[in-house]
């Protein structure tokens, strides 16, 4: 997947460029802000009090990264999350992945960050800065869909549909890193995300004929 070019230094300008040496800098301070990614959450340190020489990013800030694969800025808040970024800010908004509870709790905002799923809501924008970000309009490739995506639709997983997107979001990643996924293992990939009117079955249903083999 192709990454944007490298940043530029920041500079005092009103729409400074956010360089990775700046934003690591800052990652002190960003991290008491609560951006972690899911898998970072289960075995994070306790972050603590920002350190002294965090520098505190004032926006706004120009965030460049590669959305779904292409090339992609958007200048933003420094407090701005990824989601709302994604869904508001963007000159094409990206509204697959769904604001629900907006604190870390459904997983339907779940994104692929360096293809890890984290929550969007609770990732700050500049976390994406010079990475790759997928959502779920990035998987189908016109109108062909994935498998998980074919089957989620097959298997009926999916009511209201709200958590949908993250819960195939969820999956590929899990699926993409172990094709012969346990149901166990698909459950586990999912821990993070909700589904409000009880479509689990069917959702893991689906991911298990992925598996399987019988819909790739
Ligand atoms: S909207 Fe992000 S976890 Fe619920
Ligand atoms: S289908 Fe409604 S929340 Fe999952």
């Amino acid at each position: 997947m192709k990454r944007p070019p490298r940043p530029q230094a920041r500079t005092s300008e009103a729409s400074p460029t956010l360089s990775r040496r700046t934003f690591l800098k800052g990652a002190g301070g960003v991290a008491a802000s609560g951006v972690l990614a899911r898998e970072a959450l289960a075995n994070a340190e306790p972050s603590g009090p920002p350190r002294a020489d965090a520098e505190v990013l004032e926006g706004p800030v120009e965030v460049e990264f590669a959305l779904n694969g292409v090339a992609t800025k958007v200048t933003v808040e420094p407090r701005t999350t990824l989601l709302n970024a994604l869904r508001v800010h963007l000159e094409t908004p990206h509204t697959g992945a769904k604001e629900v509870c907006d604190r870390g709790t459904c997983g339907a905002c779940t994104v692929l960050l360096d293809d890890e799923p984290i929550y969007a809501c609770m990732t700050l924008a500049v976390r994406a800065h010079g990475r790759s970000v997928r959502t779920v309009e990035g998987l189908a490739s016109g109108d062909e869909l994935t498998a998980v995506q074919r089957e989620m639709v097959a298997s009926d997983g999916m009511m209201c549909g709200f958590c949908t997107p993250g819960f195939v979001m969820s999956m590929t990643a899990c699926l993409e890193k172990n094709p012969d996924a346990t149901e166990q293992e698909l459950r586990e990939a999912c821990r993070g995300n909700l589904c409000r009117c009880g479509t689990y079955p069917h959702v893991f249903e689906a991911g298990m004929r992925v598996a399987r083999g019988g819909a790739r």
